[in-house]
């Protein structure tokens, strides 16, 4: 039997503006996995096996339909393992116990992360984990495209057509990887990543967005969405790609600015747009019968592999962090 001791920070003790000290015996850890898109079970088996390892209690919500249910349960976590799930000052306020939450996978724009700090605490990803699985998921998207939504007339091969990645991080590496066994051309924009980093992977680089959408035939998004890349995809930049141009996003629909798209599309009717996010201007999509597609509930880390990493992954870091403070996945 152990004690883990926290000491929470002065701007979390709101009536008394002095930090607190908590010691809890580590059997009443309580590790909360709220993942209204569950994983695979046996990835909860994975994430189970880590948690109970430590001596930790695993409480698992899935699937829940009401805001109220993350509240009641994240009364009395310790820790939290989510997905795309909704983390804001509401759900924080809620979490008197809480000392770290990890979002099983890349993005974390799901997180109000100046709200973490503000109440103690450390949010990380796990970053890399389900990449492969968004990345084979874009590929698929890109070979149900040229082949015209498999209605039956002839299409076209992606061997020989150019790839532009918009962002070369762990999705488009492995976007680049899997394109070139299909015998792509490909090339990347990232202005984050050094050219080294794309030449050594056979990719050639680019230096603008411009330059990416004017030389690809399809381009796959991989940006997260900042505040910097909110509704950067626009009309001038897609209007710049070639004749029979493709966009893929497995990335975030906040990065589009949506009534350009829908503009775009009704102007060239040699235009697709395929995604794994549905667009909020869904509806109005759908007019382009054949030119667009977006799958019912984003799929691209949906896969055992993908959950297995991501979710196991999340509770090491988990298991890391409170057992020698490691917080090397941080980032709030
Ligand atoms: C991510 O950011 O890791 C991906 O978008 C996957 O999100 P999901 O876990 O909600 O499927």
């Amino acid at each position: 039997m152990g004690y883990y001791t926290y000491r929470t920070p002065d701007s979390y003790n709101k009536t008394t503006p002095k930090s607190v000290f908590y010691t809890t015996l580590v059997e009443n850890m309580k590790i909360l996995v709220a993942t209204e898109k569950p994983f695979a079970a046996v990835a909860v088996e994975g994430i189970r096996k880590e948690i109970e390892a430590a001596g930790y209690q695993l409480r698992l919500l899935e699937k829940y339909t009401d805001k109220k249910q993350l509240l009641d349960a994240i009364a009395d976590a310790d820790a939290l393992i989510i997905r795309s799930d909704v983390i804001d000052n509401e759900v924080f306020e809620a979490a008197k116990r809480l000392k770290i939450v990890v979002r099983a996978g890349a993005g974390y724009d799901n997180i109000d992360l100046p709200s973490a700090t503000a109440h103690g605490v450390v949010a990380m990803n796990t970053p890399g984990q389900n990449s492969n699985a968004v990345a084979e998921l874009a590929l698929g998207l890109m070979v149900f495209a040229v082949r015209n939504f498999y209605n039956g007339k002839s299409g076209s091969e992606l061997k020989g057509k150019t790839l532009g990645i918009h962002a070369f991080g762990n999705v488009g590496r492995n976007v680049a990887r899997i394109a070139q066994g299909f015998g792509m051309n490909v090339i990347a924009y990232d202005a984050y990543c050094p050219d080294e980093a794309m030449i050594a992977a056979n990719v050639q680089p680019v230096h603008s967005a411009e330059e990416l959408y004017q030389k690809s035939n399809i381009v796959s998004l991989h940006i997260p969405a900042t505040a910097e890349t909110k509704e950067s995809i626009n009309f001038k930049l897609l209007n710049q790609m070639p004749q029979g141009a493709i966009l893929v996003n497995t990335a975030r629909k906040e990065v589009i600015n949506e009534p350009e798209l829908v503009k775009l599309m009704r102007e060239r009717d040699d235009f697709k747009y395929l995604t794994d996010i549905m667009p909020a201007a869904d509806e109005q999509l759908k007019q382009f019968e054949g030119r667009y597609f977006s799958t019912p509930k984003k799929m691209g880390a949906q896969t055992a592999e993908a959950n297995i990493n991501a979710g196991i992954a999340a509770a090491k870091q988990i298991v890391d962090f409170f057992t020698t403070g490691n917080t090397r996945f941080k980032v709030n």
